[in-house]
């Protein structure tokens, strides 16, 4: 039987004082393999082993890695214990995930005892950030490759066999890896993310990914459109766009000579085709336009739904920040997305104790929160990361016993909030796209609505992939609970419209 004594919602999304990874990727997920019960026997006969941790970019480019790897002639396997070549695809974001990665790798020195003829690699951030002095520190470590250097990696490990260490950190102000097809292996089958661009070019003052990541760069869209299309064709119903700040996405298209944003891009998505849903992630305050809002109201096929990063309710802390908006900016870019977008599902990202960040800067963050009421918030203390503007002007002065009890009154605070929201959608009904059965009961299966809220049902017949109406009759803080009414409605007559006008 489905129970609703739970804490944390279908996604297995927690409100820990500290996440392993960034949003909007769930903590249960972190060291997540790449599974492939297909592609077991590459043409080498070598088995690859990749563990994932951090954003969904990482775990997006952990599935670039495998296609290289499979052209390459490795097979991929779950099973760290019998690989050739085990990659962890590191986050260096905050502290705490660098130290778990840390002790993984001292996990697999039993492995490495057992199989010294295996390779091991870093990859990603980590792997950016501490270069060839993660060979130094982790004796175990073989390769070591940067998130913009995955093509050479197989000369990498051919060098690595050879018996040298091998590393690649280049970054480039080119590499979209454009018209790489990822392999999606531990994918359900209905939802798939696209990169649509890589890099951040915004140096906010507490952050590591311009560090590790280079550049901001805008991938062709027309490779973009080609991937949700073959996604669409091969029985996937969502696509997600990634990007550390997909309002910047910036694409000068050879054909008609003009400059494609963000608002274009999704409404080239958005057209594929009118059953398959259209999210993206991340947008930024500064950054989102009004284009973008009207865009989203004008097809149904985009999901009402934006994450929208505030971290500090406090103008002088966003200063600090260097977030290049303040306070009433951002409320007046929630205020726009009310009005384009009346129905849309808001969440956030908050840093708690930032550096300097007094009693009432915190307080206002509260009454930020009051304000827009979020339906969700990633939530985290800050973390000094080595190189940052702020690890080199401000000193990281708010006690950890501050910081930890100030998150959790903004974690007390949004759990109000999500409860108080998911109550007010009792009674409503949903078109909900089926995912997988829900991990409390097999009797129940599990999708999300437009505002991303996730919402458990009957099983019945339904498919992953279908359409259903739910009607909501129950609800905790993190999951909607109802009975299905009706199979969803196409929407295509709308979008046909939109795509005649
Ligand atoms: N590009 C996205 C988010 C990238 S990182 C954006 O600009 O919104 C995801 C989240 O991790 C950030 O929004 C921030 O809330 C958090 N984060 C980043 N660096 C951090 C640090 N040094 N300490 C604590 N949290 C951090
Ligand atoms: Fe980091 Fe800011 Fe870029 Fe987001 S926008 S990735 S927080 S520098
Ligand atoms: Fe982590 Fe790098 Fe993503 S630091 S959050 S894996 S961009």
């Amino acid at each position: 039987m489905y129970t609703r004594d739970f804490n944390v919602d279908e996604t297995g999304a927690t409100h820990p004082l500290e996440q392993g990874g960034h949003q909007p990727l769930e903590d249960a997920l972190q060291g997540q393999a790449l599974a492939a019960a297909a592609l077991a026997v590459g043409s080498n006969g070598r088995l690859a082993y990749i563990e994932s941790y951090g954003c969904q970019m990482n775990f997006s480019d952990s599935e670039i890695v495998a296609s290289i790897l499979h052209e390459a002639g490795y097979g991929i396997t779950t099973e760290a214990a019998g690989a050739d070549l085990i990659l962890l695809n590191t986050c260096s974001i905050r502290d705490k995930a660098e130290q778990r990665i840390r002790t993984r790798l001292r996990e697999f020195q039993g492995l490495k005892q057992a199989r010294p003829e295996a390779t091991i690699g870093i990859l990603g951030c980590m792997a950016e950030r501490l270069k060839a002095q993660l060979l130094e520190e982790e004796k175990l470590v073989d390769v070591v490759c940067g998130p913009d250097a995955y093509r050479s990696l197989p000369g990498l490990i051919a060098e690595a066999e050879s018996g040298q260490k091998a590393v690649n950190v280049l970054l480039s102000r080119e590499e979209t890896y454009a018209e790489i097809s990822p392999l999606r292996l531990d994918s359900n089958g209905v939802t798939a993310f696209i990169s649509i661009m890589r890099g951040c070019d915004n140096m906010c003052s507490f952050c590591v990914v311009p560090f590790t990541r280079g550049r901001e760069r805008s991938r062709n869209a027309f490779t973009i459109e080609a991937e949700a299309r073959d996604l669409y064709q091969r029985g996937y119903r969502e696509v997600t766009l990634l990007g550390q700040n997909v309002d910047s996405y910036k694409w000068l298209n050879p054909e008609t000579g003009q400059t494609e944003r963000f608002d274009a891009l999704l409404a080239r998505v958005a057209l594929v085709h009118p059953d398959l849903r259209v999210r993206f992630s991340t947008s930024h305050p500064k950054d989102m336009t009004d284009q973008v809002l009207q865009t989203m109201a004008r097809y149904p096929n985009i999901c009402k739904y934006i994450h929208l990063p505030v971290q500090s309710g406090h103008s002088d802390v966003l200063e600090r920040m260097n977030r290049t908006y303040d306070r009433e900016w951002y409320l007046d870019r929630i205020a726009a997305i009310r009005r384009w977008v009346p129905d849309c599902g808001i969440s956030t990202d908050i840093i708690a104790g930032f550096c300097g960040e007094t009693e009432s800067e915190h307080q206002d963050t509260l009454r930020l929160m009051q304000e827009v009421q979020y339906e969700m918030a990633y939530m985290f203390y800050y973390s000094e990361r080595p190189g940052t503007l702020a690890a080199r002007k401000y000193p990281d002065d708010v006690p950890l016993e501050v910081k930890k009890r100030r998150l959790n009154e903004i974690i007390a605070l949004q759990s109000e909030h999500s409860l108080a929201s998911n109550r007010r959608d009792l009674g409503k009904v949903f078109r909900v796209l089926v995912e997988k059965e829900s991990r409390r009961s097999a009797a129940h299966l599990c999708g999300r609505n437009d505002q991303n809220k996730m919402v458990v049902f009957g099983r019945e017949d339904w498919k992953p992939g279908q359409y259903v109406n739910v009607l909501i009759e129950d609800c905790t803080s993190a999951t909607l609970i109802g009975r299905v009414v009706s199979p969803g409605q196409m929407e295509s007559v709308a979008v046909a419209a939109v795509q005649t006008a």
